[in-house]
């Protein structure tokens, strides 16, 4: 990867980053959403030949992934989840870095952080599940402020949005008055409502660019910025923020690889390290990595990504072998099929964002979603 010039990147670091665990902590009182619906009985889930006449089609979806003798442990959740959230009128929307059980077995909709902020402003349904981390289940709400969103675990964050608050925002814009911010949307709600419009890795350069101007204050990924530094020429002021899953792959790691196998393709997150992205062959959003994949539809393609992503994959191009040095995410994971059965019967779980806070930050992501091709 070459940058446009020497002077094009900035890189900001006021403060040492602490990580600030962000949970969407209200500071007005909401009635709780487990008071607004009714609890519903636990359902049985023994796994009996009803339950498999019932789901038993959908374990061809992951089994690749999942061998046999676990299904019995999966099917009956995925029965009692498909049926209540039809009952509750819920909708669920699942990131592609979900695992297998939940992407092929109760998903209703999937896709990468653009097409699940896009899906949110289509979905009918009053309730929405989102299955991903908490910047994505409050997007969802900036979106759809009249929908009852919820996530099965509160806990399930970001690195990225964890390395930043408004406060730094607001610091940041101190330093440089007049240069405008885009925020990636794996921030909290407390920075998109500081920033002047969002950003996936799906859209990053052309939002950069539809900016018209010489400078841009890009964060908080470095590796990112990085990234989009190298397809523009606009100077970028990045902050220090990095996904702790991306940033552990390493270029020599790929080398030792294409040694191996000099015919291997090198797939990559743009989340990654530079010398990573100099390994690869293509370098996308979660969604552009199913693009090329099912494009490409066979050989051996090295996955540097999150580890669902060649699970989830694999369905749709089989004739792939799928090499995986993965690393997983720890937030992502904590999403699981006995949580979002229980999210489903207690209605816990809501995300809710101060309405002073989200009319801002509405504003930056449908900047974003509005932005026309
Ligand atoms: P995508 O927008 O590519 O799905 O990425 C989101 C994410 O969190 C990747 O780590
Ligand atoms: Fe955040 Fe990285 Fe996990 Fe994506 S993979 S949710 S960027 S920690």
């Amino acid at each position: 990867m070459t940058l446009a010039t020497d002077q094009a990147f900035t890189l900001e670091s006021p403060r040492t980053i602490t990580p600030v665990p962000y949970d969407g902590v209200l500071d007005e009182p909401v009635q709780p959403c487990s008071r607004r619906f009714a609890p519903l009985p636990a359902p049985d889930l023994t796994y009996t030949p009803a339950v498999e006449a019932a789901v038993g089609h959908l374990y061809e979806k992951m089994a690749h992934a999942i061998p046999r003798i676990e299904w019995p442990v999966h099917a009956p959740y995925i029965k009692a989840i498909n049926e209540l959230k039809k009952q509750r009128g819920a909708v669920i929307l699942a990131h592609n870095y979900q695992t297998p059980e939940i992407f092929h077995g109760v998903a209703d909709i999937v896709g990468d952080s653009l097409q699940l902020a896009k899906e949110a402003t289509n979905v009918e349904a009053d309730i929405i599940i989102q299955c991903g981390v908490h910047f994505m289940a409050e997007t969802s709400k900036l979106l759809n402020p009249e929908k009852t969103v919820l996530i099965p675990d509160m806990k399930a964050g970001c690195s990225l949005a964890a390395s930043i608050t408004g406060a730094d925002v607001r610091a940041l814009k101190a330093a440089y008055p007049g240069v405008p911010v885009v925020a990636y949307v794996n921030t909290s709600a407390d920075v998109k409502a500081e920033v002047d419009i969002c950003c996936t890795s799906s859209n990053a350069v052309q939002i950069v660019e539809s900016l018209n101007t010489d400078k841009v204050i890009f964060l908080p990924d470095q590796y990112l910025a990085r990234w989009v530094a190298s397809q523009t020429n606009v100077d970028i002021i990045a902050w220090r923020g990095a996904c702790e899953v991306h940033e552990r792959f390493t270029g020599a790691e790929l080398r030792d690889y294409k040694k191996m196998d000099p015919s291997i393709k090198v797939i990559a997150h743009p989340e990654c390290p530079p010398d990573v992205i100099a390994e690869a062959d293509y370098t996308g959003s979660t969604a552009g990595i199913i693009d090329w994949v099912t494009n490409h539809k066979q050989g051996r393609v090295l996955m540097v990504t999150e580890c669902s992503m060649a699970d989830n994959v694999a369905e749709a191009a089989p004739e792939i072998e799928f090499v995986r040095p993965c690393n997983l995410c720890p937030h992502m994971k904590r999403i699981t099929l006995p949580k979002i059965l229980d999210t489903l019967l207690t209605m816990d779980g809501e995300v809710l964002i101060p309405p002073s806070m989200a009319e801002r930050a509405r504003a930056s992501v449908e900047a974003m979603v509005n932005l026309k091709n």
